[in-house]
């Protein structure tokens, strides 16, 4: 039976153990989505204290899917040597490095996008304050294009995967709901047309990386909202997203957010075990895991593949040595 300190095999990605680190916007790019010196040192400090996997938080893959000005983005060939840097300060530790990437969709502003935020329909999202304009067919073919050459750029940079990002309330997480998504073309409607798109950018970027290099998707499984996206489509389009070239499903949630107010611990995983029942590939959850004994409980219980710690490794860098010392498991040359 495995546990929190069983590697694991991602579709030929070698992990030393289950923990990872979700990706988790630190906020600190040039206003030209250009990678800075404290990107190094926030991410090499998880990454030396034996976490297996760092997602590298959200980063753009085209100015108007932005959803804040000092975010990463990768959306123009002259940023890749900034993620290289990244890369080559990460891989000496033997954690494995994977980029997030996204577009904000309707829950941006026109002052940050500078351009009039983009959705899958002129509705407000239920968090956002300015209504979007519908996204023609021709922005789709080249939002996808554009998360394409992004997932080109994070292979040239090195990175061991990617992560499109199909959670909390950004775009293709507004293409699965019903109350961001209100199309009448083919990318609407019933669970296969408002899936179209997240399945068609899936398709495209694993044509782009190719069949070797991970693909992970965040999956926001459940809006939370009346109305919303709900689980039991999650667990229905859950094998698609497989189908579709997806290596790995990272569980949370959707329009609801990555921190709904007052969730208990472990407030996605559910959610999480029901998808991993529904697919063959390996799940991750996030969500109010803070305690190595319950992370590993879970990994033994077989709710998940991969425990997602994050404001738990934001205030300690070193959880996962501390969950090594609870948990009686010997590490070797870790400081
Ligand atoms: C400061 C901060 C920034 C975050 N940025 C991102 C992000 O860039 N992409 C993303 O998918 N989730 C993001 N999240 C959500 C986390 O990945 C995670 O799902 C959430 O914090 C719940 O896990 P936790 O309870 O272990 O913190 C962020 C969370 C925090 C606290």
């Amino acid at each position: 039976m495995p546990d929190l300190f069983s590697p694991l095999e991602v579709r030929g990605l070698a992990l030393r153990n289950r923990i990872m680190m979700p990706p988790m916007a630190s906020d600190v790019a040039t206003e030209t989505g250009e990678v800075t010196p404290r990107h190094l040192e926030h991410y090499l400090a998880r990454a030396r204290s034996q976490v297996a996997l760092l997602v590298v938080e959200h980063t753009y893959v085209r100015r108007s899917g932005r959803l804040t000005r000092t975010q990463l983005g990768l959306h123009d060939d002259a940023l890749v040597e900034g993620f290289r840097r990244l890369v080559e300060a990460i891989r000496p530790t033997g954690a494995r490095l994977v980029l997030q990437l996204t577009h904000a969709g309707s829950a941006t502003t026109a002052a940050v996008a500078e351009a009039v935020p983009e959705g899958p329909s002129a509705v407000l999202h239920p968090s956002g304050r300015e209504v979007p304009r519908e996204l023609t067919t021709a922005d789709l073919a080249q939002i996808r294009e554009e998360f394409a050459a992004a997932a080109r750029r994070a292979v040239e940079a090195g990175f061991d995967g990617v992560e499109i990002h199909g959670a909390h309330g950004y775009l293709l997480n507004q293409f699965l709901s019903p109350l961001t998504n209100r199309r009448t073309d083919d990318y609407g409607g019933d669970l296969a047309g408002r899936s179209r798109f997240p399945l068609e950018v899936i398709c495209r970027v694993r044509r782009e990386v190719g069949p070797d290099f991970s693909l992970f998707y965040r999956f926001g499984a459940d809006d939370g909202l009346p109305g919303g996206f709900p689980l039991a489509e999650a667990v229905e389009l859950a094998p698609r997203l497989v189908e579709a070239g997806v290596d790995l499903l990272d569980v949370s949630g959707g329009l609801i957010g990555s921190r709904p107010a007052g969730a208990p611990p472990g407030y996605n995983v559910e959610a999480a075990a029901a998808v991993r029942r529904a697919v063959t590939v390996p799940v991750a959850v996030a969500g109010g895991i803070t305690e190595p004994a319950f992370a590993d409980s879970l990994i033994r219980e077989g709710k998940t593949d991969l425990v997602a710690v994050g404001r738990a490794l934001l205030r300690d860098p070193r959880w996962a040595l501390r969950a090594a010392r609870e948990l009686g498991h010997p590490l070797e040359g870790t400081g």
